[in-house]
Order: structure tokens, then C-alpha cells, then sequence
């Protein structure tokens, strides 16, 4: 009785302010003027120019060409690549083998100025995808942890296949990179520590380890408890532990403000999509303009961002690629209610649930395991670290100026969760879309290269050129 009484006020007060949330956000967009813009003609033919640029399938992209690869399970995955998949040249190539995972509310094409870079273009095979619900990827009935876990396992062994990764005895030549952001990020956190055999390496920018998150709330609570429990002991002097409780709470205060949006999506079905849609897009568009940080942000930019977040229109989905293939068939039914996809994410908590991992998903994450010497991470053969612990090594680069996330409750003790071969970088002049600025970009496309040719030198020295300034606050 106790425990469902309690469970009921928690769902209440996450209603109450998820709604608040919802009210507020209206009442700044009313205010700045954006709820009732409507889209120019000019805006209008923009976007249309811009989502044939990324996803007409027959078209490619500055270097770039679409794929859409059908699992075994029949689920298809759009995604994009410098290289063509499962041809002889590509297996046999000993280019190392990048993907790239995005996170909320966008789709590969957020990587487009990094995928783009010529020199990245010669030196490794560039994979740059959709997720489950976003772009060009087909729909997941439910967005749990198994779900997206599952398919984006299957996807990255089968990517591992058609580029050649664990063929033949080259196998200990080819290397396989994962590099992710945001909800791209969270995922990938979990890969790595649930499935560390998938990469060689994870570069991982602004997003959550989701136990780390918790235990770091756990703490906080727990030192702010105890200050308030002296306080209450000797009333005289309570001032000093009640300022220091107060002080202790600050983080939490901070991101639980910032996660506003994060209850807003827990609300019924009517009110998300109008959150995440009404207002002409306001609150996508308000994404958008902020993931520029203190980078010009043009009309193009505008129509661009727009373009990532909505996928292919009815105009593109009848477009084949070069070898004939097609957009999903469910492509068409999303179009309507396409934001609860990205909303199904927070909603059916692909994040903290637990993966149930099928018995065709450990038998092929053993088999690429053992065609590598894992012994030489170090990682999971003593120390298991923390639940959450990043078995697979991982550079980490967070935003320092993110408006999303709060470094002390995202990043207070990450070195626990790391493994030998990991570093944190700290960039102090960029935001949360670090794959948007040009800084970070910058930053990222040199890691890739790093990772790419056999990590040698000191990464710190090799990132402090195209980023003056970064700080590497942990290396193992
Ligand atoms: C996840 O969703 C699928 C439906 O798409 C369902 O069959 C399965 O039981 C769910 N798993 C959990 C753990 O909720």
C-alpha cells in the first residue's frame, strides 16, 4: 500500500512538472514571437531543397552515398558511407571501419560537416546512421532498451561483415571506431559496457552514463541529508550545514530544471506530439538554433537542421539507391506522428532499462570477441568496476557551455567507469552539440584520425591544435 501510494505521488509530480514544463516553454515561444511564425514561402522551398539534398536516395552527398541495409529480423537501417558495403574492394581494403550514431532531434546528417572532410574520406570507411524511429530508419513498435539495443547490435556486427572487420586473417588489422553524441551516446555508453567487443575504440560527447548519473544523484542526496540531519540536531547552529545542504543540492536543482523537456515527454500521447510539434516546431527549431552555440547560424543552416530532424518527405520515399534499394514501407505511416519516435526514447526507457540480450546476440558479440585479443584493454579480467563500467577504451569530450546536461552530475567520478586506453576531455568553449560547432568538429575529425592510425602520440597535444585551450582532465 505504502509503495504504490508512493509510486503514484512520484507519477503525479512528474506530471505536474512536465506540464509546467510544457506551459513554460509555450509562454517563451509566445513571448519571443516564434509560436505563431509562420514558415515564408522563401523558408518554406528552402527545407523542401534541403531534404532532397540529404535524403534523395539516388543522389549522393558530398562523397557520400545511401544505403539502406535489411537485417536478418527483416528491420532496415538507412545510413550513409563513403565506401559501398559488402563489395570485394571494401572487405578487402584495410580502411578502418567509423560509425557514427546521433542523438535527439536529429539523424546522420548532424555528422555532415565532419563526414564530409576529404582527408577523412581517404583514410577511413565513414558510416554514418539513423537511428531506430529518426531519418530514413524504420519505426520500433517500442522504443525499450532490448528493442534498440538488440537492432543497433545487429546492425553494428553486421556492419563489421560488410566492411570486412572480421574477415578472413586480417582481422587483427582492421579496426573498428564508434563515435557518438548525445542519445547516440548514452547507447554507446551501454554498448561499451554491456557489449565492449563491438570497437576498439568509443569517442563519446555530451550524453549520459546513466549509472553514473544515478549513483551521482544517490550521493548527493545522501551527503545533503546528513548536512540537514546536523542542522536539525543543534537548531542553534543550524545555518552552516543548512547553507551546506542547499550548496550540495545546487547540481541536482540545475539539471532537474534543464531536464524539464525529459518530463514533458512522459505526458499523454496528444500533449507530446503538440510540445514537440505545436508552435510551428518552436521547441525543434529552438534545438536547432541553440546546437550553434556561438557559431553563425544562416538560413541555410536553419533549413538544414530542419531537414535532419524530418526525415525524407513523401517526395523523396519513392527514390532508390544505386543498387535499387528502398525506404522502409512504415516510413510513410510515421510521417504524422513522427516526434513520439524520438519521444519513445525517454518514454519506454531505452536508457536505465535492462537489455535482455538474445541468444543470437551473445553468440555473434562472442564470436567477434574471440577473433581479438581482449586481454590487451585490461578491462573486465580483474576489476569489474561500478555497474555501468565502460569496458571497451573510450574518449570522452563534453561541452563545457552544455545547456542540457550538468557536468557535476554527468561527469563527477567517470574516471571509475573507465578502462585502461580512456581519456576525458573538457572543451570550455562549446556546447552540447559538440558534432555542430566548427571547434569541436574540428576536434572530433583529428580524434577520428587518431583512433584511425593506430593512436599513437599523446591525444591531448594532437587535439590542443585544432582546439587551443581543451583540458584533459583523466587519461588511463
Ligand atoms: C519491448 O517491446 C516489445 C514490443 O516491441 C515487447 O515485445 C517486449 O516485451 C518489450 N520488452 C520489455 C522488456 O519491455
Amino acid at each position: 500500500m505504502g509503495k504504490s501510494l508512493s509510486r503514484a505521488l512520484v507519477s503525479a509530480a512528474v506530471y505536474v512538472y512536465g506540464f509546467l514544463t510544457v506551459v513554460s516553454y509555450g509562454l517563451i515561444a509566445l513571448a519571443k514571437g516564434t509560436y505563431f511564425k509562420r514558415p515564408t514561402e522563401n523558408e518554406k522551398r528552402d527545407l523542401q531543397l534541403a531534404r532532397a539534398r540529404l535524403w534523395d536516395l539516388s543522389k549522393e552527398f558530398e562523397g557520400l552515398s545511401h544505403h539502406v541495409l535489411t537485417l536478418r529480423s527483416g528491420f532496415k537501417f538507412h545510413f550513409v558511407s563513403n565506401d559501398v558495403p559488402n563489395t570485394p574492394e571494401t572487405i578487402k581494403s584495410d580502411k578502418p571501419l567509423v560509425i557514427f550514431i546521433h542523438g535527439f532531434p536529429d539523424s546522420w546528417a548532424i555528422w555532415r560537416h565532419i563526414i564530409r572532410n576529404p582527408g577523412l574520406q581517404e583514410a577511413v570507411s565513414l558510416v554514418a546512421i539513423d537511428l531506430p524511429g529518426y531519418g530514413g530508419t524504420e519505426s520500433l513498435e517500442e522504443y525499450n532498451a532490448t528493442n534498440v539495443l538488440e537492432k543497433l547490435t545487429e546492425l553494428i556486427v553486421t556492419l563489421r561483415t560488410q566492411y570486412g572487420v572480421d574477415s578472413g586473417s586480417e582481422s587483427n588489422k582492421k579496426r573498428t571506431i564508434i563515435v557518438a553524441h548525445d542519445w547516440g551516446c548514452v547507447l554507446s555508453m551501454r554498448l561499451a559496457a554491456e557489449a565492449p567487443s563491438l570497437a576498439h575504440r568509443f569517442i563519446l560527447s555530451n550524453g549520459p552514463s546513466t549509472k553514473l548519473v544515478e549513483s551521482n544523484i544517490r550521493r548527493l542526496l545522501f551527503s545533503a541529508n546528513k548536512m540537514l540531519g546536523n542542522a536539525w540536531r543543534s537548531p542553534l547552529h543550524a545555518h552552516v550545514p543548512l547553507m551546506q545542504a542547499l550548496r550540495t543540492l545546487i547540481p541536482l536543482a540545475r539539471q532537474l530544471v534543464l531536464s524539464g523537456y525529459i518530463f514533458a515527454m512522459q505526458l499523454p500521447t496528444p500533449i507530446v506530439c503538440y510540445f514537440l510539434s505545436g508552435g510551428h516546431q518552436s521547441f525543434l527549431k529552438k534545438c536547432h538554433l541553440a546546437s550553434f552555440n556561438k557559431d553563425e547560424y544562416t538560413l541555410l543552416d536553419m533549413a538544414s537542421t530542419m531537414a535532419s530532424t524530418m526525415g525524407p518527405s513523401a517526395a523523396e520515399s519513392d527514390t532508390k539507391t544505386p543498387s535499387g534499394d528502398t525506404y522502409p514501407a512504415s516510413l510513410g505511416e510515421r510521417a504524422f506522428a513522427h516526434v513520439m519516435h524520438m519521444a519513445g526514447y525517454y518514454r519506454d526507457r531505452a536508457a536505465t532499462a535492462r537489455w535482455a540480450k538474445s541468444a543470437e546476440t551473445v553468440a555473434s558479440l562472442h564470436s567477434i570477441a574471440s577473433g581479438k585479443r581482449l586481454a590487451s584493454t585490461g578491462a573486465g579480467l580483474f576489476d569489474e568496476g561500478p555497474p555501468g563500467t565502460l569496458k571497451a577504451s573510450t574518449t570522452i569530450f563534453w561541452g563545457k557551455d552544455d545547456i542540457a546536461l550538468d557536468q557535476r552530475i554527468c561527469l563527477d567520478g567517470m574516471g571509475d567507469y573507465l578502462v585502461h586506453g580512456s581519456q576525458i576531455m573538457l572543451l570550455p568553449r562549446t556546447g552540447h552539440w559538440t558534432p555542430v560547432e566548427r571547434e569541436s568538429g574540428a576536434a572530433l575529425i583529428k580524434t577520428v584520425e587518431w583512433a584511425a592510425q593506430g593512436e599513437e602520440g599523446d591525444i591531448g597535444t594532437v587535439i590542443a591544435e585544432p582546439y587551443p585551450g581543451v583540458q584533459v582532465t583523466f587519461s588511463r
